[in-house]
């Protein structure tokens, strides 16, 4: 049940603008560059949705589920593209490097948050610029309370995106999801917003 008190955006039009980035919806357009980027082992390993091999018109597939998600407010998905000129050493501008998304559990103001980059675009601190921005959006537009993620362990990429981004591990689910055959334990990050707005204020006042 979406209610109009705790959204008051259009979810197939919500952008946010980072000093290197713009995340932007997802649309058809995006669906070449996402069958190439998400047909990745390394990728797959590390989320619970993606196939690997990923079958050929898979994108188009679930782009065509995520809009239809956020036509009805139930989840935002965007691309993380490259601001021109911000990223110069041949990442391409204003196309999909990765993406995020956000499943909104609107009775408990509560968002749950995933993500995924290229692998050929790691380890430049994008996913945390993208993440943080996302997360304070959750707050300040979407008048989130909670935005939670969850991470197999051993993930440690992604555990260092979220605790850069102001979460806190809340927990393990021990043996809570079986994976290619083996079980993997599943850690908890959550954020709420009156801890991040202390923290933000914070920073500021030093
Ligand atoms: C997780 C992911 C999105 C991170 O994106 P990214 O843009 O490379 O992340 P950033 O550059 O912002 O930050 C990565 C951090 O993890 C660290 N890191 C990267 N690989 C690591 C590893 N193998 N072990 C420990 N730390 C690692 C980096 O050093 C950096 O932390 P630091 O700034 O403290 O040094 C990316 O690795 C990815 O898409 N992985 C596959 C899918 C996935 O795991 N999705 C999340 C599911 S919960």
């Amino acid at each position: 049940m979406m209610s109009s008190e705790h959204i008051r955006v259009d979810l197939l039009s919500f952008r946010i603008d980072t000093p290197r980035l713009t995340l932007r919806p997802i649309t058809q357009s995006d669906a070449g560059v996402i069958q190439v980027l998400a047909d990745d082992a390394e990728i797959a390993r590390n989320t619970l949705q993606i196939p690997h091999p990923y079958p050929p018109g898979e994108a188009s597939k679930w782009i065509e589920r995520a809009i239809l998600a956020a036509s009805a407010g139930k989840i935002l998905t965007l691309v993380l593209t490259a601001k021109p000129a911000t990223l110069a050493d041949g990442i391409p501008a204003d196309t999909a490097l990765g993406t995020l998304s956000l499943g909104f559990d609107w009775p408990n103001s509560r968002g749950e948050l995933g993500y995924w980059l290229g692998t050929a675009y790691h380890g430049r601190g994008m996913m945390t610029e993208a993440v943080t921005a996302l997360v304070r959006d959750s707050f300040d537009r979407l008048g989130l309370a909670r935005v939670f993620a969850q991470v197999f362990s051993g993930n440690r990429a992604s555990q260092r995106v979220l605790e850069k981004a102001g979460f806190r591990h809340e927990g393990t689910l021990r043996r809570h999801i079986r994976k290619d055959g083996a079980w993997k334990d599943l850690h908890v990050y959550g954020c709420l917003c009156d801890e991040w707005r202390v923290s933000k204020d914070k920073k500021l006042s030093v």
